[in-house]
């Protein structure tokens, strides 16, 4: 990719190491080098946006062009067709509530290109006793039945009748020892366990959503694409380009990811258990940044939950706090379009390109979601929820995305000033009064914390009722 865009040398990244020499910048008054950040209603002409009209047919098909050419990479313009299947149905609990869990397995067409297979994995959990279609969160993470429903007990006699004879086919004198223990079985039932609460002491994410009267996705990312730079000419991105590498504009990781979740979504919309109307998208940290690409390039996402996602998701490119642009260029660079690396190119064809260079920041990735349900989640750093993720940052690009949530009849966050005055509220804190929401709770590098806010804030503005 250097070679293709002409690039002899990248600036090194910061570490995020804090004691070590080369550590990322935490002084705020070194953080705005560049103290203007592009505004989401300037057209790149110069004109003002001020209809909701012109942002529709002009300027919000100018960001996405921006953010496609140079910053996450373009989806191709035809992707192979999805076959979606239901592996298998199971009736599961979780927490109290009663569920449905569907395996779900998308075959990527790859007949043009056999030698590279992709098949998405999702699993589709929803309530069983739910009076009609249900909303859904879809959440990056590991696939799979949640909670497996175990056998009965006469099964449970049957599968240790099978077990003892294989294993005394195996070794005759076990026979003599089972005798002498006739009531001891090799398989049990699982027995209860409690389950992990979240660090505020709630229960899991998946009870939290099941209780509430929520369905909710568990989304294999790596499904779709893998989370190394090696796997760019394999996964959705590879069998595109039929095994060749990238061309620069070609997407990232985090696109290929997002278009996972919305083929993911094609799926949903024909579940007659799902409010396909109702479906959001969640993720933390890398996959914090993949939920914001998600609900910016695909409409149909009706909220999203951020959760501590940093550079290339929330926070400002432009701000030099922590994770740095140059640490994106560098070792990350899968996550983004090739494009993206000449921001980090300190010797070019092109001479150099800083953070400054970026035709688009994250504000206005935020404004793209407008004026759907967005929610921008962090943690504390003193719990773990690291200083590199620009927590001030990312309430900039928040309070700026806002004028864009106004101006399509939303609300932004409620605080007196622009991006550049505007005070952080306190952790635990939120501003959740309109349609743009920030959390920032007391807990570590996760959501969890802010899962219950997510839901109330949500169902005030979808109409959801808890079940009685
Ligand atoms: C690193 C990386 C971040 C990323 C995080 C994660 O800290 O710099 O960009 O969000 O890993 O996903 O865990």
């Amino acid at each position: 990719m250097m070679d293709q865009l002409g690039i002899t040398a990248l600036r090194p990244g910061p570490s995020g190491n804090e004691n070590a020499p080369n550590h990322a910048n935490y002084d705020e008054s070194l953080a705005n080098p560049i103290p203007n950040i592009p505004d989401p209603l300037t057209m790149n002409d110069g004109r003002k946006v001020t209809s909701a009209n012109v942002w529709w047919a002009q300027r919000m098909p100018e960001l996405v062009e921006a953010f496609s050419k140079y910053v996450f990479g373009r989806v191709p313009d035809s992707t192979p067709k999805v076959t979606w299947t239901v592996t298998a149905a199971d009736h599961e609990m979780i927490g109290f509530t009663p569920v449905i869990a569907k395996d779900i397995v998308g075959d990527v067409d790859n007949s043009f290109y056999p030698a590279i297979n992709v098949r998405i994995h999702m699993t589709l959990v929803t309530p069983s006793n739910a009076k009609g279609p249900v909303p859904v969160l879809m959440m990056f993470g590991r696939a799979g039945f949640p909670a497996p429903h175990e056998p009965s007990g006469e099964e449970f006699d049957q599968i240790n009748a099978a077990w003892k004879a294989l294993l005394v086919r195996q070794d005759p004198l076990l026979k003599e020892v089972f005798a002498q223990h006739p009531a001891w079985q090799p398989v049990k039932a699982t027995p209860f366990q409690f389950p992990q609460l979240n660090e505020d002491g709630d229960p899991p994410n998946t009870w939290q959503l099941a209780a509430a009267g929520w369905g909710f996705v568990l989304f294999d990312p790596a499904s779709v694409q893998a989370d190394d730079g090696a796997g760019l000419t394999r996964g959705i991105i590879g069998l595109v380009n039929k095994g060749q590498p990238r061309k620069p504009e070609d997407w990232g990781a985090l696109r290929a990811w997002a278009w996972g979740a919305g083929r993911g979504l094609d799926y949903l919309e024909t579940d007659p258990a799902v409010d396909a109307k109702h479906v959001g998208i969640e993720g933390v940290s890398r996959f914090g940044k993949a939920a914001l690409v998600t609900m910016a390039f695909d409409q149909r996402f009706a909220m999203v939950l951020v959760g501590s996602s940093g550079k290339g998701g929330a926070t400002l490119l432009r701000r030099n706090f922590g994770e740095a642009v140059e640490s994106l260029t560098g070792g990350e660079y899968y996550w983004m379009a090739g494009n993206f690396m000449k921001y980090g190119a300190s010797q070019a064809a092109f001479g150099s390109m800083s953070p400054g260079d970026i035709p688009a920041d994250s504000n206005e990735l935020i404004a793209l979601c407008a004026p759907r349900l967005t929610f921008i989640s962090y943690g504390n750093p003193e719990k773990g929820d690291a200083r590199w993720l620009d927590h001030e940052g990312s309430f900039m690009a928040t309070v700026d995305a806002g004028r864009v949530f106004t101006l399509l009849g939303a609300k932004g966050l409620d605080v007196e000033g622009g991006y550049r005055t505007a005070k952080m509220p306190p952790v635990n804190e939120g501003h959740l009064g309109g349609q743009l929401a920030w959390r920032q709770h007391d807990g570590g590098h996760t959501d969890a914390p802010n899962m219950k806010w997510f839901l109330k804030w949500t169902d005030r503005f979808i109409g959801n009722a808890p079940p009685q």
